[in-house]
């Protein structure tokens, strides 16, 4: 049987990691700047993570909700004190877009109404109405697609003041990542964010915190939306989540009250995943990461910002992006093959930066030095 062609790959075996590095099937070390998606939060392979799912695995590594589960209110009691959200209550699924599925779903059964505004290069995942509020119409397929998303441009208070006039009464949820991610960093004004508040209460809209990439401390507090000082009414999460265990989830506001039956999910919050996600949260206030990652993103911001031939560094802690201009478009493949550093990117010529939250100064480091030879040498050739 052939794999399905999902990404384009590099062609690179990782057969060992721990902390922010990877070894390849040669026991070629890289430094791994992109977490697999922005997915590893702790690090790879941290002692207290490996510990924690080894000793459950031993225990009993699957139950379904049909059974009362301690690691869950555990992981609801942890969670609820280090997100700052005690009053909110949790709902756990697998996934990212599983999340945003049910936030939005929620939303919906909530006021009862079905318009979701939604903005230009968003990323909301790709189930169905996820997929819908993305704005990527070459992954929507036709069975997707809805009249009921509205795109407004990102960052503009006055299209969206002019939108919930004409139509407020009609809209469920405005959905919005805090940083958007897979659109290239772009990071939502604060502005932007208290106004979306301000305008789904007075229309009785939800507001939908999509915190799948942003959220879990990357940027430097618990959820990107903190900055503004807003509370949303649904964050969603999912990769940092469970540092590569998949469990996803989302926290609903108290004044929100979902009835029993309409959420659900065989998979979601079984004990391996909790027993992951417990270890995460444990891991981040142990070791203090939401601070380190806004100490050490800073600082890779100031020192990128410093290096001319980038442009448009932008970003918070640990969730970072700059444009390569044409004359260096081949900066992230030297990366990657010459200096073995891993990093992402985001059409058409953005590198992302999406490490763990434990990176060190000396790894950050370690990248300045490459990004600064690799300027030189392209300003030589
Ligand atoms: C902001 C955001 N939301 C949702 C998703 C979808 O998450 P998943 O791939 O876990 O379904 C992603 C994935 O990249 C994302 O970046």
């Amino acid at each position: 049987m052939k794999l399905f062609d999902v990404y384009p790959i590099n062609n690179i075996i990782i057969e060992k990691a721990k902390g922010s590095y990877v070894w390849d099937d040669k026991g070629e070390q890289y430094l791994d700047l992109y977490g697999g998606h922005a997915v590893i939060s702790i690090g790879h392979t941290h002692p207290h993570y490996v510990e924690r799912l080894t000793s459950q695995l031993n225990k009993v590594g699957f139950y379904s909700n049909s059974v009362k589960m301690p690691l869950q209110e555990e992981l609801a009691e942890k969670l609820g004190k280090l997100s700052g959200k005690p009053d909110y209550q949790l709902f756990l699924i697998s996934s990212g877009a599983e999340a945003n599925e049910n936030a939005l779903k929620l939303a919906s059964f909530h006021n009862g109404r079905k318009k979701i505004v939604a903005f230009k290069k968003s990323f909301h995942g790709r189930t169905s109405l996820a997929v819908a509020a993305t704005d990527n119409p070459s992954i929507v397929a036709p069975v997707n697609q809805t009249p009921n998303v509205i795109f407004l441009p990102f960052n503009d208070v006055a299209a969206l003041e002019a939108c919930f006039a004409a139509q407020g009464n009609e809209i469920s949820s405005v959905i919005i990542e805090g940083i958007q991610g897979v659109g290239g960093i772009n990071v939502a004004s604060e502005l932007f964010l208290q106004a979306i508040r301000r305008l789904c209460r007075e229309y009785n809209a939800v507001f939908i915190a999509d915190s799948v990439q942003c959220g879990y401390g990357r940027s430097g507090k618990f959820f990107s939306q903190d900055y503004a000082g807003v509370d949303a009414d649904i964050y969603t999460m999912a990769k940092g989540m469970g540092n590569g265990f998949p469990i996803g989830g989302i926290i609903i506001a108290p004044h929100l009250q979902p009835k029993h039956g309409m959420l659900g999910t065989t998979f979601g919050g079984n004990h391996l995943a909790c027993a992951a996600a417990l270890a995460v949260v444990e891991v981040m206030e142990k070791e203090n990461l939401i601070q380190n990652a806004a100490e050490v993103g800073q600082y890779l911001i100031d020192e990128l910002t410093k290096i001319p031939q980038l442009q448009n560094v932008r970003g918070r802690g640990l969730m970072i992006g700059f444009d390569v201009p044409e004359a260096f478009k081949d900066l992230r493949k030297n990366l990657l093959w010459k200096h073995k550093i891993f990093t992402g990117e985001a059409k058409p010529n953005v590198i992302r930066l999406l490490p763990s939250l434990a990176l060190r100064k000396k790894d950050a480091d370690q990248l300045l030095e490459a990004i600064r030879e690799e300027v030189q040498v392209g300003a030589e050739a």
